[in-house]
């Protein structure tokens, strides 16, 4: 579908969803408002029909909107994106080995800062460390974004650490659970993992060429979805909203374009500020600091208090025997709560 009619579809949406829920809005206003033929507007709801829409259509009334789709399709997100330049750029397809591969091969190309790429299902949605991460088709949400700051390498790492933050205080704000950054890069509820972020990048000597964020969040899925093994528990928004006795299911195009917005705050503010005025936020979020952890780098295991995020968003750690360890890459695997 071409760029004009996407934009079209999510203005007519747009207009669709304006005014109290039940609201009828006339072929003719429609016609009128988009200076096309009443046969128009009917091949544009058509369209919208068939992405999951539903419509009460009554002669001499008009369209009532009374049900949409849990979709990621452009005209949804267009209709809803408020960001200036994140997800402006929006790839969205159906299924793909890995949106971090494509996001990748577009950078590579030249595609511009804030490019989003989003895929229903992952063939071989990769997470750190060489694991797999499920992408069961149509539950989660599994997006890449490629971003092009002007920082040094030394920093990259921080940008992930920028994204898992404003994931969590996204599942916050919209749903009021006790969302939490576990370093380097996962986001959990109650303990249990919700999403998980992998950032990939191609630095020069003294400048970054672009980073990839890939993020990979549970909304949809089941207990039955996640079959093992895990290395932590992992959950969904849904199975948390339900565990609180909450009935609103989860709309994955209202936390994706709210964490757009969110980030696209979070970043231009990390990029003029930088990267010390979001120590604070951070340091609230950490499910780690303070806490006596034990973290597998790849090379050892290194156990201690966590005691503050090093300026690059590596992880400090105060072992019993009084070394300061700066741990850059490594999981945490045991936090220790008492
Ligand atoms: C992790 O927790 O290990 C990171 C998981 C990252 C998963 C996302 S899903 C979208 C993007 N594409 C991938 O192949 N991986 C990331």
């Amino acid at each position: 579908m071409n760029r004009e009619k996407i934009n079209r579809l999510a203005k007519i949406l747009r207009v669709l969803r304006s005014g109290d829920p039940g609201t009828s809005i006339s072929g003719t206003y429609l016609a009128e408002q988009f200076g096309i033929s009443r046969v128009m507007v009917s091949k544009y709801i058509r369209f919208l029909e068939k992405l999951g829409y539903v419509f009460d259509k009554r002669t001499g009334l008009g369209y009532t909107l009374i049900k949409e789709p849990d979709i990621l399709h452009p005209v949804e997100i267009v209709s809803r994106l408020e960001t200036r330049l994140i997800g402006r750029k929006y790839h969205y397809l159906v299924e793909a080995d890995s949106t971090n591969d494509i996001a990748v091969a577009l950078a590579i190309e030249g595609t511009s800062d804030g490019t989003c790429i989003v895929a229903e299902s992952q063939r071989q949605g990769r997470g750190r460390l060489g694991r797999v991460w499920l992408s069961t088709p149509g539950k989660g949400i599994y997006m890449s974004l490629v971003l092009r700051p002007d920082i040094p390498p030394k920093d990259v790492s921080q940008l992930t650490l920028l994204a898992a933050m404003v994931l969590a205080t996204t599942l916050r704000n919209l749903y009021g659970f006790d969302a939490k950054v576990k370093w380097p890069n996962d986001v959990v509820i109650n303990g249990k993992k919700v999403a998980g972020i992998l950032s990939e990048s191609q630095i020069e000597p003294q400048r970054v060429r672009f980073i990839i964020i890939g993020i990979g969040v549970n909304v949809h899925h089941r207990k039955e979805d996640f079959l093992g093994p895990f290395r932590y528990l992992p959950t969904s928004v849904a199975l948390e909203i339900e565990s609180r006795v909450r009935d609103a299911a989860p709309k994955r195009q209202e936390l994706f374009c709210e964490f757009l917005k969110n980030f696209e705050y979070a970043y231009n503010s990390y990029l003029t500020q930088g990267w010390e005025s979001w120590q604070k936020t951070l340091n609230e979020l950490s499910m780690v600091l303070g806490k006596y952890i034990t973290v597998d780098t790849g090379k050892e295991m290194v156990a201690g208090i966590a005691s503050k995020l090093s300026p690059d968003g590596g992880l400090i750690v105060r072992t019993p025997e009084g070394q300061i360890r700066t741990i850059l890459v490594g999981d945490v695997v045991h936090i220790y709560l008492h």
